[in-house]
């Protein structure tokens, strides 16, 4: 009886475990046959890159990285498995439509923007290996100087070609933080047709007590790797409570007053302890010597 009981526990868990996991996502029939009418080349891929940088790779991260944010169920990776079974048109229906943590794009993104997304996802399809024709990275060049009060970095990109430098314009230029562990993306901006962009710096931005910033801009990677530093960009004032206190008794003036309560209450009945002990020690000594025969 009780083997009955297990046998179909695990027969029901069994049953039921599919309903929680990513490749049990039912898509109506008619999706099942939808093609991608955006075509599979390096231009299309570049615009889905742009839109998925955007849109999706905060939770699913970078493809073929396996970075994905830990939710429940998971953010597949684009290039995985799992990701890469769905047709086209079962792509598209669950982007449209979502589940879950996995957010519905109809409305945020038009569907031109979601079958370029598509058409990203699909250059880590094994299937399309070597059907995108490769093609020669860009020079870049980025200049950069700190604005008026500190308050931006101007932006100067240039493409290098062969006889000569053009602006290099409507380029994103990325901006990073230099932290102790790796640069932190800050942000990004475009640059407008001349090859020029103001970036304003966050105000809100964390930063060392000596309130400066290193920040580094780059481009993406259709250009060779360049990159651009600005260096001990006061961001904020100095912190003038540098001098935090490493002792805790050092400066009373930040001490809570419930922990100094404690504290000499503590003293106080430590040393009454004591005192009384002794006392005790001294009562018996006396006792001990007036006893004497
Ligand atoms: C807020 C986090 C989040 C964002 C942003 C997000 N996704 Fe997802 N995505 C998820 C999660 C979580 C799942 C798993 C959902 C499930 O299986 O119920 C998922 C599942 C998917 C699936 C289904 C995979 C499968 O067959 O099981 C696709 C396709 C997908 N996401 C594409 C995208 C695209 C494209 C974008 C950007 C336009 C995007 N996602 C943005 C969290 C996210």
């Amino acid at each position: 009886m009780k083997k009955t009981i297990i046998i179909g526990i695990a027969f029901w868990l069994a049953g039921l475990s599919p309903a929680f996991g990513a490749d049990n996502w039912p898509v109506p029939e008619e999706y099942n046959v939808m093609d991608n009418p955006v075509e599979f080349n390096n231009q299309n891929v570049r615009a889905g890159r742009d839109i998925y940088d955007k849109n999706c790779k905060s939770c699913h991260g970078d493809p073929g990285n396996y970075n994905a944010l830990p939710l429940v169920p998971p953010p597949p990776d684009a290039a995985s498995e799992i990701m890469q079974a769905n047709s086209d048109g079962q792509l598209y229906y669950k982007i449209t439509i979502g589940r879950g943590a996995m957010p519905q794009f109809e409305t945020t993104l038009g569907s031109d923007d979601i079958w370029r997304a598509i058409t990203y996802i699909r250059r880590f399809d094994p299937r399309n290996e070597g059907k995108l024709v490769e093609e020669a990275l860009r020079k870049g060049k980025i200049y950069a100087l700190v604005g008026n009060y500190n308050s931006t970095i101007d932006i100067v990109a240039e493409e290098e070609l062969t006889d000569n430098n053009i602006p290099l314009s409507n380029t994103t230029i990325f901006v990073r933080a230099k932290k102790t562990f790796g640069n932190l993306l800050v942000g990004s901006i475009t640059t407008d047709e001349n090859g020029r962009a103001s970036y304003a710096i966050p105000q809100d931005m964390k930063v060392k007590s000596d309130g400066q910033v290193d920040f580094i801009l780059s481009l993406n990677d259709d250009f060779e790797t360049v990159t651009f530093s600005v260096s001990g960009v006061q961001v904020k004032q100095p912190d003038s409570n540098v001098e935090l206190p490493r002792v805790l008794w050092s400066t009373n003036d930040r001490t809570q007053i419930w922990l100094l309560f404690t504290y000499f209450a503590a003293l106080i009945g430590g040393w009454t302890v004591i005192g009384y002990v002794i006392l005790q020690i001294y009562k018996l000594f006396r006792l001990g010597r007036n006893n004497k025969p």
